[in-house]
């Protein structure tokens, strides 16, 4: 395999420790398919990725597949009710067990040889194995995945090793249930999909910084008044960023509300947001009765799935919902998909010059790209602190055998 790229030859030299010095990392970051697999490996193999809440999984046998750092995972029911994830792959010859999300009857059946496995991973069934010598039945098992909730929602990690999330992002649970007490009780509501034409980085800086929300059009202006501007706070306590702040004047947000606050709301903030690395984010926004989770996962060095799904308590949207649904995922959102991939393209330019970065001396002011730098730098931490896998060495070899030259 040839040489991995060091860190700097991912970020380039301008991206310093300092926000306050730094220059944005170089287009190589964001667009070189090297880059892409190191990170799978490194950052997505080693942290918690969101899958989704349990609700979505309510009754024994229901299952979810998800693609995390590559690879196919899913996370089932049991009739004990309890969840586990695992590996989709069969342990006979490797064929992929589920897909998408559905109900399974006692096993799930692998559509290749009929090889059969419990909601506890265990091998039930093998079709004619009887006759093999020493086969044992009881010796095979699916790989299992970790998994934990909070508040309701589930996070597989694919490092057996990891620390838990709690542990990881200590102040991720007390955030999200100041936000919304009662996040074990969510429904989902709807799910919406989009296939963005930019790599995962792009799409999470834009959705971390507030700098560009008065400069890039209508539904951006609209944003500003969803809130109250003077009372904006922020905290960044490692791998997460809350922002908080009252809602804006009611007659004036860019969709209908009401006053009804549906959710037990501690941290006494209409407009909650909170960012988990390294791609998920929950949202409130004033006057609705629904949360947002914002779920950027890469599926490829240019191109980024984008989820958004809306969970209420009583499994419905109000009318002030639906009309603040349809403006951010449709009216905000397509801004926004509009910026990011004009950045893509920006970025892979070999006239790029990756520009200083408009953070305020003291870190205070909360539309700073401070958090874009706090975001990178979580990212950086991840590639210096893994070592790539034998499965992913080989991934990244041929990434890197198809890349194009460096420009
Ligand atoms: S690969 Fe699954 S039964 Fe053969
Ligand atoms: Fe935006």
């Amino acid at each position: 395999m040839s040489e991995l790229p060091s860190i700097e030859d991912m970020v380039g030299p301008g991206f310093t420790d300092d926000a306050r010095t730094s220059h944005a990392a170089i287009g190589r970051y964001y667009t070189d398919p090297v880059v892409h697999q190191i990170e799978q490996d490194r950052v997505f193999g080693h942290e918690w990725n969101y899958l989704g809440h349990h609700s979505e999984l309510p009754d024994p046998g229901n299952y979810l597949v998800r693609d995390v750092a590559g690879e196919s995972i899913y996370v089932i029911r049991g009739k004990d009710d309890e969840l586990r994830a695992f590996f989709n792959v069969c342990q006979h010859r490797g064929h992929q067990l589920l897909q998408g999300r559905g109900t399974i009857g006692n096993v799930v059946v692998c559509p290749y040889h009929a090889w059969s496995y419990g909601t506890d991973g265990t091998l039930r069934g093998a079709p004619k194995m009887r006759q093999v010598p020493d086969f044992c039945a009881a010796d095979v098992a699916l790989t299992p995945v970790r998994l934990e909730l909070i508040g309701g929602f589930m996070f597989a990690n694919l490092d057996p090793d990891a620390a838990s999330l709690r542990e990881m992002a200590p102040r991720f649970e007390p955030a999200l249930l100041s936000m919304v007490a009662e996040s074990a009780d969510l429904h989902p509501v709807r799910t919406r999909s989009f296939e963005i034409a930019a790599n995962w980085k792009i799409v999470t800086e834009n959705f971390l910084e507030a700098y560009h929300v008065e400069f890039s059009g209508p539904a951006h202006q609209g944003l500003a008044r969803v809130i109250d501007t003077e009372t904006y706070e922020f905290d960044i306590d490692g791998r997460t960023i809350e922002y908080r702040a009252a809602g804006g004047a009611p007659d004036t947000l860019p969709y209908e509300s009401n006053e009804h606050d549906a959710f037990t709301n501690t941290a006494n903030a209409p407009f909650q947001q909170i960012f988990l690395f390294p791609h998920t984010t929950f949202s409130v926004f004033p006057g609705t009765n629904v949360v947002f989770v914002f779920n950027m996962a890469p599926s490829g060095f240019d191109r980024c799935a984008e989820e958004i799904t809306y969970f209420s308590l009583d499994a419905e949207m109000t009318e002030p919902s639906r009309t603040a649904e349809a403006y951010i995922s449709e009216q905000l959102n397509e801004e926004d998909i509009a910026l990011v991939e004009a950045v893509h393209r920006g970025v892979g330019s070999r006239g790029y010059r990756p520009g200083r970065l408009m953070v305020d001396a003291e870190e205070k002011e909360g539309w700073s790209e401070h958090f874009v730098h706090h975001f990178n730098q979580l990212n950086v931490a991840a590639l210096r602190r893994h070592e790539p896998s034998s499965a992913s060495a080989t991934r990244i070899a041929a990434a890197s055998a198809s890349a194009r030259p460096n420009e």
